[in-house]
Formats: C-alpha cells, sequence, structure tokens
C-alpha cells in the first residue's frame, strides 16, 4: 500500500444508476491511471487543463495514465475565467474529433472550477455525451464545483448561462495540490466550507472556528476533515436534488448578494469566495432583521469569516439599488420572485422566497 493510499477516503454520492466516488487523499495523483482500469473506459483520453495546473501537475497524471496502458492526449486552454466560454468548448470537441475519440471514451478535467466545468460541460455534448473524472486541484473545486454535476461555460450576457446537468463517473482529490494554491484562491475554498457549516453542521462551523491555524497551515487531517465533511454534505444534498427543484438551493446561502457583488464589480474586485464571504455575513444580517437568528450568531458568522482574513464587509462606494437590480436579474430568481437562503442558526437554514426588496436594500446600507 502506498503513502497516498493510507490516508484514502471515500465518500458515495448516491444517483441510482449515475452514483459514483470521491476519493480523498494524500499523494493519490500518480495513482490515478490504476483507478481508472476498474472502469472500462476506451484506451484513449483526454487530459483537460491549462498550463498553470498543467505544468504543475501534467506530467504525473499524463505518467499514471500511460502506466496503465491508456493512449493519452492533453488539450489545454489558457488560464482564466474569462476562458471558460463557448467559443473554447468548441475548440476542445474539434480536437476530441479530430484525435477520435469515441463514445466509450473518457476526459480527465485537472485544474479548478473551470477546467472542471467547461470539461463537463463538453463530456456532457461529445457524441452525445461521454464519460468524465473530476481531477480537482483548488479547494473550491474540492468542495463544491468537483461534485453535483452542474456544468457550464458563461455567455457574453451572463456567467454560466449555458450548461447541463451531467456528473463525472469519478471525483479523485489529492489534497496535496494545495500546497501550490494561491493563498487567495484557498480562502475561497474556506468561504464554502464556511458555508457548509452555517448551512449544515454546527460541528463543522466550530471546527471551522477552532482549527484555523491547522487548517491554514494546510495540515494533512485538519484538511482530509473538512474537504470529506464538505463532500458528504454537498453529495447527500445533491442526492437528494440533484437538479435543484428545492433543497438543492440552500448551497446558494451568500450567494444571491455575492452574485450581485461579482456583477456590480464586473467580476474585477472580488473573487468568487470573497463575494459569497461578504454575501453570507449579509444575507445573516437579513435574517436577523427577519427575526429569524439573534445578532449574536449574525456576529459569530461575521467573525469566522474575518478570522480567515476573508472580507465581510461591502465596499463603500457600492449602490444598494444597484445590488438589489442585479438581485432581480439573477437566474435563480423565478417569476419575478427573489430566493434567499438565511440561517435560522448555526447548522440550519430556510429557502425564503418573497422578501421585500426595501427590506434587503435596508440591510445592505446599515
Ligand atoms: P479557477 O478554476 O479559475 O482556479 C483558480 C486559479 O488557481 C487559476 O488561475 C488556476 O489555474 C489556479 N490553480 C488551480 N489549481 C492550482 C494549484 N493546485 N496550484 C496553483 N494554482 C492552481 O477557480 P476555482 O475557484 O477553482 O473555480 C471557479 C469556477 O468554478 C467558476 O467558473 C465557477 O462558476 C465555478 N463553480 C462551479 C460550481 C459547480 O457546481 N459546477 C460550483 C462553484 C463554482
Ligand atoms: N454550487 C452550488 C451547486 O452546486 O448547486
Amino acid at each position: 500500500m502506498s503513502a497516498g493510499e493510507r490516508t484514502i477516503q471515500k465518500v458515495r454520492v448516491e444517483l441510482q444508476e449515475r452514483s459514483y466516488e470521491i476519493i480523498i487523499g494524500s499523494g493519490i495523483l500518480a495513482n490515478i491511471g490504476e483507478k481508472l482500469l476498474r472502469f472500462s473506459f476506451s484506451p484513449k483520453i483526454a487530459v483537460i487543463s491549462n498550463p498553470t495546473v498543467f505544468n504543475l501537475y501534467g506530467d504525473a497524471v499524463i505518467a499514471s495514465l500511460k502506466n496503465a496502458g491508456f493512449d493519452c492526449l492533453h488539450i489545454l486552454i489558457p488560464d482564466g475565467e474569462e476562458y471558460k466560454n463557448y467559443n473554447q468548448a468548441y475548440q476542445i470537441l474539434t480536437e476530441l474529433l479530430k484525435n477520435r475519440l469515441d463514445r466509450n471514451s473518457c476526459l480527465i478535467a485537472l485544474g479548478g472550477g473551470v477546467i472542471g466545468d467547461i470539461t463537463g460541460f463538453v463530456a456532457s455534448i461529445y457524441m452525445r455525451g461521454i464519460h468524465f473524472v473530476q481531477v480537482p486541484t483548488t479547494l473550491l473545486a474540492h468542495v463544491d464545483s468537483s461534485v453535483g454535476g452542474k456544468t457550464g461555460v458563461n455567455h457574453e450576457l451572463g456567467k454560466n448561462m449555458i450548461g447541463t446537468f451531467y456528473q463525472p463517473r469519478l471525483v479523485w482529490i489529492d489534497i496535496d495540490t494545495l500546497k501550490t494554491l494561491p493563498k487567495r484562491e484557498l480562502l475561497c475554498g474556506i468561504a464554502e466550507i464556511i458555508k457548509y457549516g452555517v448551512i449544515w453542521d454546527k460541528d463543522l462551523f466550530d471546527f471551522m472556528e477552532s482549527e484555523k491555524d491547522d487548517i491554514l497551515g494546510l495540515n494533512k487531517n485538519a484538511l482530509s476533515f473538512i474537504i470529506k465533511r464538505s463532500c458528504e454534505i454537498k453529495a447527500e444534498v445533491v442526492s437528494k436534488d440533484e437538479r435543484e427543484s428545492g433543497l438543492r438551493a440552500i448551497l446558494n446561502y451568500g450567494h444571491t448578494i455575492g452574485h450581485a457583488i461579482e456583477t456590480e464589480t464586473a467580476y474585477r474586485k472580488f473573487l468568487h469566495g470573497e463575494a459569497v464571504a461578504v454575501g453570507m455575513h449579509f444575507e445573516a444580517k437579513i435574517a436577523e432583521l427577519a427575526g429569524f437568528i439573534d445578532n449574536k450568531q449574525v456576529i459569530r458568522i461575521k467573525t469566522v469569516i474575518d478570522s480567515y482574513g476573508l472580507p465581510s464587509e461591502l465596499p463603500m462606494d457600492l449602490d444598494s439599488n444597484k445590488l438589489v437590480s442585479h438581485m432581480q436579474l439573477d437566474k435563480k430568481v423565478v417569476a419575478g420572485e427573489m430566493k434567499f437562503i438565511l440561517p435560522e442558526g448555526i447548522g440550519k437554514v430556510k429557502i425564503q422566497k418573497g422578501i421585500n426588496s426595501e427590506y434587503i436594500k435596508k440591510v445592505l446600507t446599515q
């Protein structure tokens, strides 16, 4: 048994015939080829990545796939959210056709959420759907984007507006990839983990409060615990509501205000997790105004966000009227009704519709 295998943890996403495993371990990247032999994929396999991630981890993944007997090619797209677009997806499709990947071929998404989303999207439409495996390399991708089957690309008229629900066959998480991740990106994943604590699991929230130093110091036990717990929560929610007809919306806690902030600042000032951190604080304030939680709990949420060095306050120059207009145009608005995910305590949220926009403006300007 290798060093990596000793620390392996498993989470299962239960979705009938589309069920799959999430494997979490340290030093397991080079074991991916061997694992894929258990599936009966065609020998030709394509790794989709970007130059930043591929330069760090491409050799290990390609060598592992080749050692397992796969005929491996790699397709790189430029690094950045702006390249999660239809044009890049089309170029990947062209490469797959040129290289004659067949209906039983598999794509490997090696990278953060951008690579995972575009690869899943391409896999879902190439020859009406081929296999894909997520090998996420950011903390946000470990705990959120690689699990649950939301795939897609951005359109110039809106983020994530073109996409599919399409589940991977496997999620393969090597926590050692976090060693090279810039701190600001690491914190975006931390924001999503704090989210899981607020929406579902008080113990996870307590852990995020008490074990900050170990987490930021990339202690393996601490990381394995928070990643596994987050994946378990996401797996449970997705298993109950794959297509977001109800429960899955709770994963959007902090995101209604977060998305409005990202839109108003043209995606330049805040990374996604940072905007979500501000959103979680302000959505907690809305919950307080609605009488669902008391001020102590709002302060607790803000304090844990601040303790990691994530932002919790709105920039002074943001216009609350404009933020509310963005919220009203969000793709999650149905029949003109905004939906907020509001904490009822730490570890429990409710989905609240029909909140008056004046109410929201009041909280945003407090
Ligand atoms: P990202 O994919 O842009 O990665 C962030 C940066 O880190 C990039 O520059 C990347 O090259 C670099 N990087 C990745 N891994 C690295 C590593 N190990 N070492 C050094 N650098 C590394 O950003 P992200 O935060 O991972 O993902 C954001 C995307 O995920 C957005 O497009 C968002 O819409 C999407 N998303 C999707 C879901 C979903 O359910 N599908 C959920 C949340 C977010
Ligand atoms: N990131 C929210 C979801 O997957 O539903």
